[in-house]
């Protein structure tokens, strides 16, 4: 911290050693692709059409798996995915050694954070799906992000800001504390059931942050139970609250959806902003 702004180290293309940043996902990122709520997200379709319009090449923000980019790449388009998680990023490794060379071709990994990375292209397309962005917690990492964002975008391009709408209801009920059962699946490769629970731990209602726990509980075929947990902190944003920092980072919202069939946005669900530079 410099003068009490952000200021994070500056990672070229998965060369510098980037200890200083936790790795909130290397918990849950062998089992991420499995859990049955990612597993059966429905934006698939919406960000493979966008890229299919825009691309060139598509710069995905907190890539995670390649859950969105192989299916990108699959379909004929370029993509980089970039994340800060070594452990997300093996998984997709690993995913992309299975696939065809000419589709595996498509696609460069770059290990960085979305806050400071320096890439030497500018891309017609530039996305952060499934709520990536909602891990910077600060105004000045956010606004850090989207201004390099827009100095990677090229001039007609397209950034596509992809966040929960906050439910008013779920935010004047939350407790900390409280547990919730949201999914029970197996694992391919263990064949454990693996049971995932979460509560808030924190709710830091004036600054927009939850810190939520997962725990995972795993049943091996032969009954041993074990359990592990990992803590993510997410920040929560008002409609009009992304639509000034869009603004002030030189962009403006060419439409706003609620859903990924780019229903208009009414403040349900998700808050999805097609953007272009503003001038
Ligand atoms: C909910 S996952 C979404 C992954 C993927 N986009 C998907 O749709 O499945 C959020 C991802 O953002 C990444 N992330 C969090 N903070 C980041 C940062 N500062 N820079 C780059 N990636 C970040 C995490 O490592 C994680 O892989």
């Amino acid at each position: 911290m410099t003068n009490g702004s952000y200021d994070p180290p500056v990672w070229g293309d998965a060369a510098a050693p980037q200890a200083e940043i936790p790795d909130e996902y290397a918990p849950c990122a062998g089992i991420y692709d499995h859990i049955p709520l990612y597993k059966t997200r429905r934006d698939l379709p919406f960000y493979v059409t966008l890229a299919r319009e825009f691309g060139g090449s598509v710069l995905e923000l907190g890539c995670g798996t390649g859950r969105v980019s192989i299916p990108i790449a699959r379909a004929g388009v370029p993509v980089v995915g970039l994340d800060v998680s070594a452990a997300m990023l093996n998984v997709f490794r690993l995913k992309l050694a299975a696939e065809p060379p000419d589709v595996a071709g498509r696609v460069r990994i770059v290990r960085s954070d979305m806050r400071r990375f320096r890439l030497a292209e500018k891309f017609p397309l530039i996305t952060a799906p499934f709520r990536s962005f909602q891990h910077l917690l600060t105004v000045e990492e956010q606004k850090a992000c989207m201004r390099n964002v827009r100095s990677h975008l090229a001039e007609w391009g397209r950034f596509v800001l992809d966040v929960s709408a906050p439910s008013f209801e779920l935010l004047a009920s939350q407790r900390v504390g409280e547990t919730f059962e949201d999914a029970d699946f197996t694992d391919p490769a263990t064949g454990d059931r693996i049971i995932r629970l979460w509560r808030y731990v924190e709710i830091r209602r004036a600054e927009q942050i939850n810190v939520v726990e997962f725990e995972y509980r795993r049943v091996s075929p032969d009954g041993t139970t074990r359990s592990n947990r990992h803590r993510i902190s997410i920040r929560y944003f008002f409609r009009y609250e992304i639509e000034h920092l869009l603004e002030a980072c030189g962009f403006r919202i060419e439409e706003l959806y609620s859903d990924y069939d780019k229903s208009p946005f009414d403040g349900r669900k998700e808050m999805i902003a097609i953007c272009r530079a503003s001038g």
